[in-house]
């Protein structure tokens, strides 16, 4: 394998020119460790593209002048690593080549405020500027279609991914968990300037953040006075520990699921941080979206893919609305609707193959539910006041322990708006009259018309979305994807890669 060192803009374009294959991207700057040969592993993964290192130790995020001076730099160690990691070439540029004397040439980037005006970034002013700025520039520079970060250093990660989405730049984001020593303490390039007396300290901090964690696992609870008593005890300067939410890094409340103790402790001149994450219940995924988007099949593949239940939300309406008319009930009437309510018990039966049986009081309605007299009227049943605050209670005692994927059309705004991923997923009318059309005829449902289908369909987008009580709509926190051209695994593929990106790997494993 040639061994490319890469030292200015020219020559990583010609190399680019030369090899004709999209970029697999590690950012770094230098003093690599099993960390970042983690990452270049990772990103090796993927056969096609190539895998290319930058080593730039960039000076707009350091706030201390001193801090930049003692940063470790081991180029020649480095440049060994990342060859013999699986890099295919190295990017190595001097700080005119990144941030040239004309000014005019850089776009200098503000990081997020919400998520930088807490932890590290109370500390270290204009840090995540300078992490923004640089790496914007990078991806500008380098083009990548993958970008490769550790999770060690959740808050940047945070912090780029909401850059990215804000200036939509064409990169993926792909990140590897927090890679530790046998000591349990995170790999980073500050941990060679420590003493031997200082990584006893970092060794204790690490542990008491997962210690923190076991007790958090038993009792829900964590005291921070506690462990910061401890750590003072051991002679460790604390700058920080905060227990706040994973995502918006907001203080933790009860109410939140998934959250993370971070904290930075001062060790020498050297700053440390670590952090542990804790997660209440199981992750729920939330899908939502029209008629005939493909919600459904795409929802029981995710549920079989991660061993979670799948709840089909709207088999519950439909099970609901087929009771109602063998029943003969007069939904109008508000006192007969409630006292039916109050009896109706409506199941899952997980069967062979991933499947699962509808049960509603003892009837099997699996089949018998998708029929198109169901689903002409399942639409305005469902907009009964009554009818959705029964279900959406029973949804969310399903709901309850997490461990679920649910599909329908208020799932993320109203069943469960903590929902940890909230997907919209949606394709043109014409696209889900065809699924439909093929979906009914292969049913034996006979020859069914399109334009019949279509007219259908787009009757029930309008009712669904026009309707007062819960209506369709995508939650403001929801990713939209949209089918069209895609084929059910591709779809299926894309939300699972999307999960495995926001739940932090800690947590999975
Ligand atoms: O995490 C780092 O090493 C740096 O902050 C990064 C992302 C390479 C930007 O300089």
């Amino acid at each position: 394998m040639t061994k490319t060192i890469l030292k200015t803009i020219k020559e990583l374009n010609e190399w680019r020119l030369i090899n004709q294959r999209n970029i697999n991207f590690v950012p770094t700057m230098g003093n690599l460790h099993p960390g970042h040969e983690k990452l270049i592993r990772e990103a090796k993964k993927s056969k096609n593209n190539l895998v290319l290192l930058s080593i730039f130790i960039n000076p707009l995020q350091f706030n201390d002048k001193k801090d930049l001076i003692n940063y470790p730099r081991t180029i020649n160690k480095d440049i060994d690593l990342a060859f013999s990691a699986g890099a295919n070439a190295i990017f190595i540029p001097c700080v005119d080549e990144i941030f040239p004397k004309n000014v005019n040439k850089i776009k200098y980037i503000k990081a997020s405020e919400n998520l930088s005006n807490t932890l590290c970034g109370i500390y270290r002013e204009g840090h995540f500027d300078g992490v923004c700025t640089v790496v914007y520039r990078l991806i500008n520079i380098v083009r990548p279609e993958v970008i490769f970060l550790g999770e060690k250093d959740w808050q940047q990660l945070l912090i780029i991914k909401e850059m990215v989405t804000k200036y939509n730049l064409r990169v993926a984001i792909k990140s590897i968990d927090t890679h530790r020593d046998l000591n349990g303490i995170p790999f980073s390039s500050r941990n060679n300037l420590l003493v031997k007396n200082d990584r006893e300290k970092l060794k204790f901090f690490s542990k008491e953040l997962f210690h923190a964690k076991k007790i958090f696992n038993q009792t829900k609870t964590i005291s921070l006075g506690k462990i910061i008593k401890r750590l003072k005890g051991k002679d460790i300067r604390v700058e920080y520990l905060k227990h706040v939410n994973a995502f918006n890094l907001k203080e933790s409340t009860s109410e939140m699921n998934i959250t993370m103790l971070a904290g930075a402790i001062i060790c020498g001149d050297t700053r440390l941080i670590d952090h542990v994450f804790f997660m209440k219940r199981d992750p729920i995924i939330a899908i939502d979206g029209p008629a005939g988007s493909g919600k459904s099949t795409v929802t029981k593949l995710i549920a079989k893919r991660l061993n979670f239940i799948f709840l089909d939300t709207g088999a519950m309406y439909r099970a609901l609305s087929w009771y109602l008319i063998k029943e003969k009930i007069n939904y109008d009437n508000h006192k007969d609707l409630n006292s039916f309510l109050s009896n109706i018990s409506i199941k899952f039966k997980s069967v062979e193959g991933a499947k699962q049986h509808v049960i509603i009081n003892n009837h099997n309605v699996t089949e018998k539910i998708r029929s198109q007299e169901i689903s002409s009227i399942v639409s305005s049943i469902a907009s009964i006041k009554e009818v959705r605050e029964f279900l959406v209670k029973e949804q969310r005692k399903i709901g309850d322990n997490g461990g679920i994927v649910a599909e329908g059309r208020d799932i993320g705004s109203k069943v469960f708006p903590d929902a940890e991923l909230k997907i919209f997923l949606t394709a043109t009318i014409n696209e889900r009259a065809k699924r439909r059309k093929d979906e009914l005829e292969a049913m034996d449902h006979g020859i069914v018309d399109f334009e019949q289908l279509k007219n259908e369909i787009e009757k029930r987008d309008f009712d669904d979305t026009n309707r007062k009580i819960s209506p369709l709509i995508k939650a403001e926190d929801a990713i939209e994807i949209i089918s069209d051209g895609y084929t059910i695994n591709q779809v299926v593929d894309k939300i699972l890669e999307i999960y495995f990106e926001t739940i932090p790997k800690e947590l999975h494993l």
